[in-house]
């Protein structure tokens, strides 16, 4: 692989990623299959609550085929408690066809891996990068941010890749994605400390109390960054998550059933069944509720 002469500002965002690169299990692996569990279950779950979730995981399902075994109800207790349980059903039909198409293996393809189910142009990128260690750079909301105070403007979704793609150092894309991504999640927060910022020479926005009157935040509506949840949809996936907790040991009777939030069970119910995340057996006061889409 070549490696081109690095740009000062590369040179400074990784000396230091050197010094502050976090110690996170999944960056002493180069399996592509326990990459994607950990880059599936980043995408909307913070790193700390990770950990011991993909540990378990990897250990359970070593393989894509040891998972696409896995009942789909074993697969969604073992998710408990990361929410966004979709990610997990996606992550299920997405080994099924590693197993059926690729032999078992992760292809080392951005297209055969964007048409997996649930991944993304940011995971596809995470694979290449971080598996294969391919000049792939990904956009996440870290990144996405990072890329447009650099820039001084809102970036489209193909502007913010274009950024991403030119400020990559081709050859060094692993360790290059990983300081990026920990730039975002520890320097360059939504709330930036630019003071600690390696690259702040090179950012057309520095924004923040150590630089007031730069104008409004870039990062604020351009591609990637994710924006506040609304009330609603928290305390609707907060009356979900209760759902789905309560039926991590086993089914259980819908009429026994509490939810937070002042909802009705009901609707909650049956919006987890029409995602294929519940299914409900029997009728009237014996109506038991489980784990995994209906079987039929
Ligand atoms: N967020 C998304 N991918 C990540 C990674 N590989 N390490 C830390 N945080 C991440």
């Amino acid at each position: 692989m070549a490696r081109p002469r690095l740009t000062d500002d590369q040179r400074a965002l990784l000396a230091w990623g050197r010094l502050h690169l976090r110690d996170l299990p999944w960056r002493d692996t180069r399996d592509p299959w326990h990459v994607l569990v950990a880059e599936v279950m980043l995408q909307q779950t913070q790193a700390d609550r990770v950990v011991p979730r993909w540990t378990e995981f990897c250990g359970r399902w070593p393989t894509p085929a040891s998972f696409a075994a896995a009942p789909v109800a074993d697969v969604l207790a073992a998710w408990q408690g990361m929410g966004y349980p979709r990610r997990a059903l996606n992550l299920h039909r997405a080994a099924a066809q590693v197993v059926e198409r690729h032999g078992g293996q992760l292809p080392a393809d951005l297209d055969a891996l964007l048409a997996l189910p649930g991944v993304g142009p940011y995971t596809a990128r995470a694979v290449l990068a971080f598996a294969f260690e391919a000049d792939a750079a990904v956009v996440d909301t870290n990144v996405g941010r990072v890329l447009a105070r650099r820039a001084g403007e809102r970036l489209t979704p193909s502007g913010a890749q274009r950024a991403a793609d030119e400020w990559l150092p081709n050859g060094r894309a692993w360790v290059w994605n990983q300081t990026v991504l920990d730039l975002g999640a520890t320097v360059c927060r939504p709330v930036p400390d630019c003071e600690r910022c390696p690259v702040a020479e090179g950012c057309a926005w520095r924004g923040g109390s150590a630089h007031p009157g730069n104008g409004e935040d870039p990062a604020a509506g351009s591609a990637g960054v994710s924006r506040r949840q609304s009330k609603f949809d928290g305390s609707l996936r907060q009356a979900r998550g209760a759902v789905m907790a309560a039926l991590a040991d086993g089914p259980v009777r819908v009429a026994t059933l509490q939810v937070p939030g002042g909802y009705d069970v009901a609707p909650v119910v049956a919006s987890l069944e029409s995602d294929g995340l519940v299914h409900t057996t029997g009728r009237g006061r014996s109506q038991t509720l489980q784990l995994g889409p209906s079987p039929v």
